[in-house]
């Protein structure tokens, strides 16, 4: 059964489509389909409902945001190198007034100088990152804190 205020969603940005053929040293082998495989037996352990979303366009994650009032109750996101730049993002996830956690496959802050940058996560309420796909359990286990459920 869905925990009350269980819905959440998670949302993968640009190039998390091409996981299995990026460099398996910081995003590990499994492809998306496999990842969100895992990800939603993590939800369904957590009591959870989640969808999961990934664009490779700016404008649709955007959108994507903007029509999430009401239709869940929380946010997972992985914007990839978006969360390093993308202020439009920012804007649309403080829009949303969703509690959000931001998440990574790989160690952002022990990378290069400019993925240390992440313009979301003052909108955030945890940041995961470096734990791989276990990242998003973790990830989905402070959000549902975050939600009561
Ligand atoms: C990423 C880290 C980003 O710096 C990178 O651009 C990605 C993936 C991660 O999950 O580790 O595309 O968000």
């Amino acid at each position: 059964m869905t925990a009350p205020r269980g819905r959440v969603e998670v949302m993968h940005g640009v190039n998390m489509d091409m996981l299995g053929r990026r460099d398996p040293s910081h995003y590990g082998t499994l492809t998306l389909s496999e990842l969100e495989r895992q990800i939603v037996g993590f939800a369904r352990e957590l009591g959870l409902d989640v969808k999961c979303f990934q664009t490779n366009s700016e404008a649709e994650y955007v959108e994507h945001l903007h029509a999430l009032a009401g239709v869940t109750d929380g946010l997972l996101l992985n914007p990839g190198a978006w969360t390093h730049y993308s202020w439009a993002i920012h804007d649309a996830l403080e829009l949303t007034a969703l509690p959000a956690v931001e998440v990574h496959l790989s160690d952002v802050d022990g990378r290069e100088e400019w993925r240390r940058v992440s313009v979301v996560r003052d909108l955030c309420v945890a940041v995961v990152s470096g734990q791989g796909a276990e990242g998003y359990r973790a990830a989905l286990v402070r959000l549902s804190e975050e939600l009561g459920s």
